[in-house]
């Protein structure tokens, strides 16, 4: 205790006296820290800055990068010294140095000097290593077993024993496989990947992912390698229609390398080639969708044979099967093994980032337990039993339990997923799939050799293990819960692609549904990579006319995307920069972007009426397009293909501005206002201030989107006020607009009403989902009453776009865009009638923001922390224009007092907030 405090007092000394006032952390190159095997050849940097100096910026930098550590501790750069350069920037800095090569790892660190021209300690070291950059770095084949294609092919295991005779000091694999591989080295597996190398466009994009061996893992002597390959996304057969759309009929095939290096700098490869052993797997069945089958006894199958060379593919996909129109076109006829570029990816993939035990285990059937984990999410279970050979484990998942107290796959569809281990019969036995997942709360389980308990069956939650960057709670606990849901949406749907559900056939990128959750995915994950990797699926996916599809990568295409949906294409890069600064995203995207823009807008439709309108079939629901999707009340479809035409061409003009295209930003923004002209005439009655429709949603999206005019704004949102009030305070309002209500309530000065919305707690709201028991977000907001066969998820994000307002307005933490990434933000909380509390915290590229807020009587605290080297716009409500900062006085009848704070500037004084640009540091503001 004493030795303790002594510590302290002497750290604080230490602190005080230190030479450097700043810290620099939190070292990134492009999405990642310390990044293995990435393909960038001149990767940006990012930083962030510590410091007990409220105010701290930067005004230089110095990077040194070096190929040798040791060399770097003496601060030599001798693959790049950037010297000392004048910049502020201190989050994505291209790196400038020698040409980086294939395999090395670069080791980095970072100085600044602040406004005061006091300069920083050098920040510890971090690094990154290239991939393999160039197809002649790769010397592997594509190896798996002739004679296991099918409907889908069958799972193989492939094995290689190899002698080493030296003492290694580096060991690198580099592999991927189709569909999915997992690898065993000397008896210990591989990574944590799940379902690597995750799902792309396979037919132009893999990926490819880069291990670190530890040396220590290497024997001098054998060594041996086992991989199992199973579908994954490629040959599993995926889609509504029977699940039975897939790339290929296989085989399965592999494509490895594993590069060594000794301690006498001699080297070793060992790659896929047909010295490698292959037999049928004790995998006997394996799909996404339909679950998996291990047969235990079958490990001891004797039956190896030489591996076979699969160059080429022969069973040409049968991916878009019936859909004639596609099927003859693209590239999907012909097509060969080494046209597919193999690339790394920007995102982390999929691993097991959760355990869960059951809350409860019944017995609703004899021999028949049924294991409720109380969360709805991704994953699948890990049974530990002990029994006689041949036992069969029988596990069935589901979202609901029947009237029985059994899983219940009503509203699975065409599928019934289902795990089956059976025993070996030798002592006590582990097993969990390897190539399919389930989205599930529930699993029933049968053929147990005796009554389980907790440790029986666990399960295991995936996802791709992005940062989780933002909290939020608040003095409410149904908006916490809510909260919670969403969160939870979030994570069972981000299976290598932003999926619309996990348990159903269905799980695919649908872009509408991504577009529209995009914000709030950003404020609680770290999406840039993620989202980064999903635009080269639409991209590789887009049709040579320039339209995108509804589901990337490409599945089931049916021809172009639907308004709302195709924009993702725009809006989803647009979201990126706004939460990331992230120009790249821009860039690799532009042409995609514009192709699809061209397209909207030298559509018939446009020609002919100057705007764009989808019109397709006559099914009255899908005319003309998927419109506000699921509503309480349906909006009319027609409006929203220009609506949406309009949103894309203007943040089209926006972003070729930002990347130096002024022809395009002025063309793309006079095309923009003859959009919304049109629009306004056809579908705007003045005198009403309504949208044709009515509806909440016919007005909340034009509305949202910029398509109203400033003097007829008040009016259209006076309209929606109206609409929810005659709906008893009760959104009516589908997958896109529901996202638009709440901030275009709370910003027309009906924030109380919209609080009350978001907990309504009758039919239809949040509220309600949660009073029947949701622990994610519910595909539609009946889905209690909805018939359970058809279209009826428990687990899809769309609906919980509500987290960008809690965000936004509850905490008030919004990204501005004249400092994109958070460099410049606002923190504008608004406190609602009945929360005394809300407190958000989001980790931005800069470091941790928070926005923490109570009410008490008459008093309001707001405690702010900004980062450094950035800004925020505060506004602290205030109803008799009274404010202090830490104790002292800062505001007083709305006017600046003489008393200086450090960090503080009044921006503008109105009645009831004042407005305060706050530089980085922490603070606490108490008005009255
Ligand atoms: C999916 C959605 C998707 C929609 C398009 C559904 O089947 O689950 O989330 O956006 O179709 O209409």
């Amino acid at each position: 205790m004493k030795f303790s405090r002594l510590l302290l007092i002497i750290l604080f000394f230490y602190k005080g006296l230190a030479a450097y006032a700043q810290n620099i952390e939190n070292l990134k190159v492009e999405y990642q820290a310390r990044p293995l095997g990435i393909e960038s050849l001149s990767p940006r940097l990012s930083w962030e800055i510590r410091s007990p100096k409220r105010g701290t910026t930067q005004t230089f930098y110095q990077i040194l990068v070096s190929d040798d550590e040791k060399n770097l501790a003496k601060n030599i750069g001798n693959v790049w010294d950037s010297k000392k350069i004048k910049s502020g920037q201190s989050r994505w800095v291209t790196y400038q140095g020698k040409p980086l090569e294939s395999r090395k790892r670069y080791y980095w660190k970072v100085k600044i000097w602040d406004e005061t021209g006091k300069m920083s300690a050098f920040s510890e070291t971090s690094w990154w290593e290239m991939g393999l950059l160039k197809k002649e770095d790769w010397s592997a084949q594509w190896i798996g077993m002739k004679g296991t294609e099918g409907k889908p092919p069958k799972s193989v295991e492939l094995e290689k024993t190899f002698t080493l005779k030296k003492r290694a000091v580096r060991a690198r694999i580099y592999a991927t496989g189709l569909g999915a591989y997992h690898l065993i080295f000397n008896g210990k597996k591989v990574g944590g990947d799940i379902l690597a190398p995750g799902w792309t466009h396979y037919l132009k994009t893999m990926h490819y992912q880069t291990y670190e061996i530890d040396p220590e893992n290497l024997t001098i002597g054998s060594n041996f390698i086992t991989a199992t390959l199973g579908n994954g996304w490629w040959s599993s057969g995926l889609g509504w229609e029977g699940g039975n759309h897939r790339y290929s009929e296989g085989p399965c095939r592999m494509f490895f390398q594993m590069e060594m290096e000794f301690y006498d700098g001699s080297r070793q490869t060992v790659i896929s080639d047909q010295s490698w052993q292959v037999r049928t797997s004790p995998v006997t069945s394996n799909s996404i969708y339909h679950g998996e089958t291990y047969d235990a006894r079958l490990e001891y199958n004797k039956q190896w044979k030489s591996a076979d060379l699969l160059d080429d593919l022969e069973n040409a996909t049968t991916l878009f099967g019936n859909d004639p129109k596609v099927n003859a076109s693209e590239e999907t006829a012909k097509f060969r093994m080494a046209d597919i570029s193999l690339r790394a990816s920007p995102a982390p993939q999929i691993r097991v980032v959760r355990e869960l035990q059951a809350v409860n285990i019944t017995e609703p059937r004899k021999g028949r337990y049924v294991f409720d984990f109380g969360q709805n999410f991704s994953g699948f279970v890990r049974v530990s039993v002990e029994g006689k050979a041949g036992k069969e484990i029988v596990m069935k998942f589901g979202e609901l339990l029947t009237d029985k107290g059994l899983v219940d796959q009503a509203n699975l569809r065409s599928i019934r997923p289902t795990d089956k281990f059976i025993l070996k019969g030798y002592g006590v036995e582990q097993w969990e799939p390897r190539f399919t997942y389930h989205g599930f709360r529930y699993v029933e389980v049968e053929g147990l050799p005796s009554k389980p308990d907790k440790n029986t069956i666990v399960a295991k939650v995936i996802h791709n293990p992005v940062a989780e960057t933002g909290t939020f709670t608040s003095s409410d606990p149904l908006i916490n819960k809510i909260y919670e849901n969403i969160v939870w949406s979030q994570r069972s749907n981000m299976q290598s692609v932003p999926t619309d559900c996990p348990q159903r056939d269905e799980r695919l990128g649908w872009m509408g549904d991504a577009q529209i959750f995009a914000p709030t995915a950003s404020y609680i994950m770290d999406m840039n990579g993620f989202f980064t990797k999903w635009m080269r699926d639409i991209t590789d996916s887009q049709h040579s006319s320039g339209y995108v599809y509804d589901i990337n990568p490409k599945l089931l295409v049916g021809g172009p995307s639907k308004p709302a949906w195709g924009d993702a294409v725009v809006i989803v890069p647009w979201r990126m920069y706004q939460f990331y600064g992230d120009k790249e995203i821009l860039r690799e995207n532009y042409e995609a972007m514009k192709k699809w823009v061209d397209y909207m807008n030298n559509h018939p439709s446009t020609r002919q009426n100057g705007i764009y309108h989808f019109e397709s079939g006559t099914d009255p629901v899908m005319k003309y397009g998927y419109g506000d999707w699921v509503p309480v009340e349906r909006s009319p479809g027609k409006p929203i293909g220009g609506s949406y035409q309009y949103f894309s061409n203007r943040l089209l003009a926006t972003i070729a501005g930002i990347l130096g295209k002024p022809a395009d930003a002025t063309s793309y923004s006079a095309l923009a206002e003859g959009v919304k002209k049109k629009y306004n005439e056809l579908y705007f009655d003045k005198t009403s201030g309504q949208y044709e429709g009515k509806t909440q949603g016919a007005n909340l999206i034009p509305l949202s989107l910029g398509l109203t005019s400033e003097a007829d704004r008040n009016k259209v949102a006076g309209n929606v006020v109206q609409n929810v009030k005659d709906h008893n305070d009760h959104l009516t309002t589908g997958f896109i607009s529901t996202a638009m209500l709440l901030p275009v309530l709370s910003e027309s000065g009906h924030h109380d009403l919209a609080y009350k919305v978001a907990t309504q707690k009758t039919y239809p709201g949040w509220g309600y989902m949660i009073e029947k028991g949701a622990t994610s977000m519910w595909e539609l907001w009946n889905s209690d009453t909805e018939k359970p066969e058809g279209m009826n998820s428990r687990n899809h994000f769309a609906y919980g776009s509500i987290g960008e307002w809690f965000y936004g307005y509850l905490a008030g933490i919004r990204p501005d865009d004249s400092g994109p990434g958070f460099s410049k933000f606002m923190i504008a909380p608004m406190p609602a009638q009945g929360l005394t509390h809300a407190e958000a915290t989001y980790q931005t590229g800069y470091g941790k923001i928070r926005s923490a807020w109570a009410v008490a009587g008459k008093e309001f605290t707001l405690k702010v922390s900004v980062p450094f080297n950035t800004s925020a716009t505060v506004i602290v409500p205030s109803a008799e224009g009274i404010v202090k900062e830490t104790g002292k006085l800062l505001v007083s009848k709305g006017k600046l007092t003489k008393i200086l704070v450090p960090g503080v500037r009044l921006l503008k004084s109105e009645p009831g907030r004042i407005t305060l640009q706050v530089s980085g540091g922490d603070y606490e503001f108490v008005s009255e």
